[in-house]
């Protein structure tokens, strides 16, 4: 076999579910990359020969494959430093977002910005993921809410992708909050977004996904259904932040439209979880939001354990509910906050997430065909990763078979 280079001397998690072991874990592996790509992993001493090979040692290291934040909101103008300020004196995330504040008062000063400035704020928290081994990254629309505005958001969001060692993939979240213009006209703002928003952004290429806010603050799985609808005929999977504040049914919205993500789901009722487990859906947690907004509701971990519905874990990185730049950190949350395993929360980070953006035969696994991203960390087990707080960061970093 011809590889470009090989790493020997290290241990694997894999994430792989054919290898049977916690985190898909070989001990004593090999890797091998050619042209971007994994093209054999396994155990040191089955080895094919490898021709031609540059081989790097890892010095008994674990390598896992490059970690995925599968739901972001990280383009955005200004900050919400005086809202952080105001719900410390006890005001609530909904009462602000009701009397005009929340995310409209970030749809303002997003307009406000230039598109330079929203690629250099955005650039700053996206450095800040990539250092911590983020290689495939999400981000979403949705502070812009006309069609210029979310225009310019996406294409920030596309030009991050190539200035930086990241894949990014992009959600259009024009259903995000209800723009000023439209007050008391939820329908007719939707009627905008399905009738030339979408088809406009879509049919520039500026959009891999459709996500919507389902809430009593946001939209109502009515409304929802209409773009869904609509992004269907485009062709574009969907997804959605459901059950997040309060219960609406909006996951189970998504799986009828077979989605790929349903996000936060504190609100989840078990009743719900049949047809989530029957649509192959995501459970997308977010323990930032919930920690930095003090919910007390947890999501339904045992009874989506129970299904069988893959969980993935990101950070929602937007200025309001989550201002936290740390992938890390939102796994150490879902492991304390929401009692997962430190296997569940890698694997959230990983292979689910991976499921998350419809990336599933590409990317989230150590397994030969998948691409070349991949981390070395200094760590005697994979749970280190998870255990710490800014106590860990990868030794190396490989986007595509690239050394960042
Ligand atoms: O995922 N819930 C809606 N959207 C974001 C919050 C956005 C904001 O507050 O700016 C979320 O929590
Ligand atoms: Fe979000």
């Amino acid at each position: 076999m011809q590889a470009d280079w090989l790493i020997k001397n290290i241990h694997l998690a894999t994430f792989d579910p054919t290898v049977a072991a916690p985190y898909g874990a070989i001990r004593d592996a090999l890797v091998a990359v050619a042209a971007e790509r994994i093209l054999w992993a396994g155990p040191a001493a089955q080895a094919p020969s490898l021709d031609g090979a540059v081989v790097i040692n890892g010095k008994g290291g674990w390598l896992t494959p490059g970690l995925i934040d599968c739901h972001t909101h990280l383009v955005y103008g200004g900050d919400r430093a005086e809202e952080f300020e105001w719900r410390l004196q006890g005001r609530s995330y909904a009462d602000i977002a009701a009397q005009g504040g929340g995310i409209l008062s970030t749809v303002a000063a997003t307009r406000a910005a230039s598109a330079t400035q929203l690629l250099d704020s955005a650039a700053r928290r996206l450095r800040a993921l990539c250092a911590e081994g983020v290689t495939t990254v999400e981000i979403k629309s949705g502070y812009g809410l006309a069609l210029d505005t979310e225009r310019r958001m996406l294409v920030v969001a596309r030009a991050l992708g190539q200035q930086l060692p990241i894949t990014v993939r992009t959600t259009f979240l024009g259903a995000h909050a209800l723009p000023p213009q439209y007050q008391g006209d939820a329908d007719g703002y939707i009627d905008t977004l399905v009738e030339t928003v979408l088809p406009a952004l879509a049919a520039e290429g500026l959009v891999d996904a459709v996500d919507v806010f389902c809430e009593g603050i946001g939209f109502s799985v009515a409304q929802c259904r209409r773009l869904f609808e609509r992004a269907r005929e485009l062709g574009l999977p969907v997804k959605g932040h459901v059950e997040q504040l309060s219960y609406q049914g909006g996951a189970r919205l998504v799986a009828e439209f077979g989605g790929l993500s349903v996000d936060h789901v504190e609100y989840l009722p078990e009743t719900d979880l049949e047809s989530l487990a029957q649509s192959g859906a995501v459970a997308v947690l977010l323990p930032g939001a919930f920690y930095y907004l003090q919910e007390q509701q947890k999501p339904p971990i045992a009874a989506l354990r129970r299904w069988g519905i893959p969980m993935a874990v990101a950070t929602d990185l937007n200025p309001g509910s989550s201002p936290m730049a740390s992938l890390l950190l939102a796994l150490n949350q879902a492991c304390i906050l929401f009692g997962l395993t430190p296997e569940e929360a890698l694997l959230g980070a990983t292979r689910h997430a991976a499921a998350a953006l419809g990336l599933a035969d590409r990317k989230g696994c150590i397994s030969a065909g998948f691409d070349a991203d991949m981390l070395l960390w200094d760590c005697g087990r994979p749970a280190e990763i998870c255990y710490g707080i800014n106590m860990q960061r990868p030794r190396h970093i490989w986007v595509g078979g690239r050394d960042v």
